[in-house]
């Protein structure tokens, strides 16, 4: 065996969403930023796109992204669908997290190479952070919300109209301990073809 598998698949296995609001104060550091992100560029990419940005909230610019989120999450929402403890944490999470990472995908101009492979190469750099994080204690949360597909925020992120931003990793050093995941097991998913 040429690496460590075992820890290898402890550490997949232990990768666990844990939400801002879980956060201690303390800060990460610039380096551990860096080398989640330098190992986020080790991802698959078809055609060698390389087609993720990161666009990184630390300190104050921690509220820009917040006041931003509230005010596309107020504009946005249908009236119907508007809930204020929504509101409540959208704002809130940027300054629960150290960090803030928002995740972009900038579209090549290889018109070969799909959309979605694109966005699927992005993801894969995603998980890559996800891991880097889990490796130093850290928790990370993978946020969503539908006004990450806006065209104001994309104008907000200065993202042309082909790119596309595909949400928010926010990052801390957990106050709980770390969660327990759960999975299917593998006979329920796979089908085997002999
Ligand atoms: C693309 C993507 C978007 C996600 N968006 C959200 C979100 O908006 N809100 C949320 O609570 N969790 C979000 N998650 C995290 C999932 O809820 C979480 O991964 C899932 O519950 C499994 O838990 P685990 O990450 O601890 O294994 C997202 C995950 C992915 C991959």
């Amino acid at each position: 065996m040429k690496y460590n598998l075992s820890e290898i698949t402890e550490l997949i296995k232990n990768r666990r969403t844990i939400y801002p609001k879980f956060y201690s104060s303390r800060k990460v550091h610039k380096e551990i930023i860096e080398h989640l992100i330098r190992n986020a560029t080790w991802a698959p990419t078809h055609g060698n796109t390389q087609p993720w940005r990161f666009k990184v909230y630390r300190e104050e610019s921690r509220k820009e992204l917040s006041v931003k989120l509230g005010d596309l999450y107020k504009e946005l929402t249908p009236e119907n669908l508007f809930k204020e403890e929504k509101l409540k944490k959208i704002i809130a999470r940027p300054f629960l997290s150290s960090v803030a990472i928002v995740i972009c995908m900038k579209r090549g101009d290889n018109e070969k190479i799909p959309e979605i492979e694109e966005v699927q190469a992005v993801a894969c750099a995603v998980q890559n952070m996800c891991l880097t994080a889990t490796a130093y204690g850290l928790g990370s949360f993978w946020s969503s919300p539908k006004i990450i597909y806006s065209d104001q925020m994309k104008s907000y992120l200065k993202l042309k109209s082909e790119d596309k931003c595909l949400g928010i990793l926010y990052l801390g050093y957990p106050t709980i301990d770390w969660p327990k995941g759960q999975r299917k097991p593998i006979e329920y998913l796979t089908e085997w073809n002999d």
